[in-house]
């Protein structure tokens, strides 16, 4: 798929989620004055970050990981000399639960469809999962269901997953690194250095 296809398909996403009105967010998200966060950066890009859901910064902006988890995700990018632009970053849930609760399973189940297609047009040799949210929809979807575990036991490795297209698409290898989620880090230092040490892993696919 080239560039300007690519382009195409996630518009058509963008608009989708705007106007779709059964979305279970979608009657918060005009309440108050929200924006849905559909996702930022490379479509080529070689390596994808799927958080959980956006939070106040996001929805206000509709620009994922802007606010204070967003400043230490660029902390870790800079720190293992990734370039934000170059990878390419959304969430499950492209608009913001009330109160920044957890995202409930009707609420994943809705929204991750829009995450698939997205996945399918990417096709990055990469994803990197941040929190436990995203870290069990992707393993999941990727039959890595056995090797799901705790995100303390399992943050950093690698998983290989065969990456066809959910409609399709030829098969092709992929690539599931689950990280903690930086919020987390945010207050604990520990997690902060496991999760530097962790991204060092992402220099080698990044190239
Ligand atoms: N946390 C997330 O999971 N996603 C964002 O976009 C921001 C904070």
């Amino acid at each position: 798929m080239n560039k300007e296809e690519k382009g195409k398909l996630m518009r058509k996403i963008e608009k989708e989620i705007l106007n779709n009105k059964k979305l279970p967010l979608y009657k918060d998200r005009i309440k108050n004055k929200n924006f849905p966060v559909i996702g930022e950066g490379s479509h080529s890009a070689k390596i994808m970050f799927i958080g959980e859901a956006p939070g106040k910064n996001e929805a206000a902006t509709g620009r994922p990981f802007c606010g204070a988890s967003g400043k230490f995700l660029d902390e870790l990018l800079a720190h293992v000399g990734i370039k934000r632009e170059d990878v390419y970053i959304t969430n499950i849930v492209k608009d913001r639960p009330p109160g920044n609760r957890d995202p409930l399973p009707e609420e994943i189940e809705s929204y991750s469809r829009y995450l698939d297609r997205q996945i399918d047009i990417i096709r990055p040799k990469v994803i990197a999962t941040l929190g436990r949210f995203s870290m069990v929809y992707i393993m999941k979807k990727f039959g890595l269901d056995d090797k799901l575990d705790l995100i303390s036991k399992i943050h950093g490795k690698v998983f290989s997953a065969e990456g066809g297209s959910a409609s399709g698409g030829e098969a092709r290898e992929i690539k599931i690194i689950p990280f903690y989620h930086p919020a987390v880090a945010i207050y604990n230092a520990l997690t902060k250095d496991e999760l530097k040490k962790d991204f060092a892993i992402l220099k080698k696919f990044s190239k």
